[in-house]
């Protein structure tokens, strides 16, 4: 996974006029493209206490709205960190999108750990322990980059 790669591609998207909407949908098409073991790949965005559903690739899930503390997604937001659960059967807290689910990685839309919270990147694998902490290092980079367009004022958007 190539985060410095995926954010090329958006910054061209956006130089050429594409909206929020667009570079976000652009940006699970392109996470999802760059690995056999990314199943599934969605960004949740956050709307008051509930996380909703954006854009995904995979199979459909029923999990459109989740409450904030529910699931791996809801827990990540109310904990405020990225999430990388290598067997989601050892969790008692787990909304099951896909019965071949094994592993699922969260990663906040945040411009850094001190900034607001706008949503997520939801991953899941049909691999057991699927997410290295590289995948995590490289999909912070598209995270930090789409938390940007959000533009919450404190910072400038690059
Ligand atoms: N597994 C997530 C729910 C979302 S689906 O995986 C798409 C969770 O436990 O919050």
């Amino acid at each position: 996974m190539d985060g410095e790669a995926v954010v090329r591609r958006l910054e061209e998207a956006r130089r050429e006029g594409a909206s929020r909407d667009e570079l976000l949908r652009l940006a699970v098409h392109e996470i999802e493209a760059e690995e056999d073991h990314y199943d599934w790949v969605g960004i949740y965005l956050l709307d008051g206490p509930t996380l909703v559903l954006h854009d995904y690739v995979g199979k459909p899930t029923d999990h459109d709205r989740i409450p904030v503390g529910r699931g791996v997604c809801g827990t990540a937001v109310a904990e405020g960190r990225d999430l990388n659960i290598p067997d989601v059967h050892a969790i008692d807290n787990y909304l099951a999108c896909s019965a071949e689910t094994r592993s699922e990685l969260v990663v906040l839309l945040r411009e850094d750990e001190d900034a607001p919270v706008h949503g997520q990147i939801d991953m899941d694998s049909d691999r057991p322990s699927a997410f290295a902490a590289r995948d995590e290092e490289e999909i912070r980079r598209v995270a930090r980059w789409l938390a940007g367009l959000f533009g919450d004022g404190s910072r400038a958007s690059s």
